[in-house]
């Protein structure tokens, strides 16, 4: 039986990645703030020390798959916050969990990013080159100052993505794959509350993807699901939209 852990697993698009792997057989370690093998918070130092201790300690420092689905969204309490769990939280995860993966049986590890990722400008950000050298009080701060949720939000899912791909080099030599996964609007609690915010809801409500609806979870989990199989094992530090049809709207020419 394969071993995988899933940061975020208690709710949304990490619970429905839980279920899909138990149901096809692996074993799961969840990581959340709550209803969770292992409870930790991934906005702080100290909580994803927590958690990587906790996961090696499940795992015996054995870890066939890693899937990093928990983060924040442009409701969260500050900006810093945003890039503390989105950024940090993810970064310091694959760190710390690169040895146990290196153990596994043909480890694969992914992030969930989002087509967000591709917000013109989230680049050139100071606060996306503060996160990439990893300095995160001088990002957090960055972030805070600016008091701007959405570009906080798409600077952090841009910077973990071009982290997780510029890792993809080291990591596919050791014979671990590592990709991302970008949704678009999916119906979890993150994507009702923006919905229901008075500055972004509007915003949210009216930008429809071709398909003309919100994935769900369990669309996500399924991808997510192959590309963590061996079915997927020539699929390395690749970013793989699934969103409706949203980034081919925005962005027909860049792929
Ligand atoms: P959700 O709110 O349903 O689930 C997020 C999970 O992460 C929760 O269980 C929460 O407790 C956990 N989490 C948050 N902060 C944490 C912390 N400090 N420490 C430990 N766990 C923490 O949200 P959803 O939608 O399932 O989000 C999962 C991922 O998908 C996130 O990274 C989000 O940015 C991304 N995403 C979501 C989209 C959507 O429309 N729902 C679209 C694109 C990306």
């Amino acid at each position: 039986m394969s071993v995988t852990a899933i940061s975020g697993s208690a709710s949304g698009i990490g619970a429905a990645v839980a279920a899909a792997l138990r149901a096809a057989g692996n074993e799961v370690i969840g990581i959340d703030r709550a209803d969770a093998e292992v409870v930790a918070d991934l906005s702080t130092e100290q909580g994803r020390a927590a958690a990587i201790a906790g996961v090696l300690e499940r795992s015996g420092g054995v870890l066939d798959g890693l899937v990093c689905c928990a983060g924040v969204g442009v409701t969260a309490p500050s900006c810093g916050l945003i890039l503390a769990v989105n950024y940090f939280g993810v970064s310091q995860l694959l760190e710390g969990l690169q040895g146990a993966l290196a153990r596994g049986r043909n480890p694969a590890a992914l992030v969930i990013g989002s087509v967000a990722a591709t917000q013109p400008g989230a680049e050139q950000q100071p606060m996306t080159g503060a996160m990439l050298e990893g300095d995160e009080t001088r990002a957090l701060d960055l972030a805070n100052d600016l008091g701007q949720p959405h570009l906080a939000y798409a600077c952090s899912k841009y910077a973990i993505t071009h982290h997780a791909r510029s890792l993809a080099s080291g990591w596919g030599q050791r014979g671990m794959r590592l990709n991302v996964v970008a949704p678009g609007a999916v119906q979890t609690p993150l994507h009702q509350a923006s919905l229901e915010d008075a500055r972004f809801g509007k915003a949210v409500r009216e930008f429809v993807a071709p398909l003309g609806r919100a994935g769900r979870p369990e669309e996500i989990a399924a991808l997510v699901t192959f590309l963590q199989s061996e079915q997927a094992r020539f699929v390395h530090g690749s970013v793989v939209f699934i969103d409706g049809g949203m980034d081919a709207m925005v962005r027909a020419p860049r792929f």
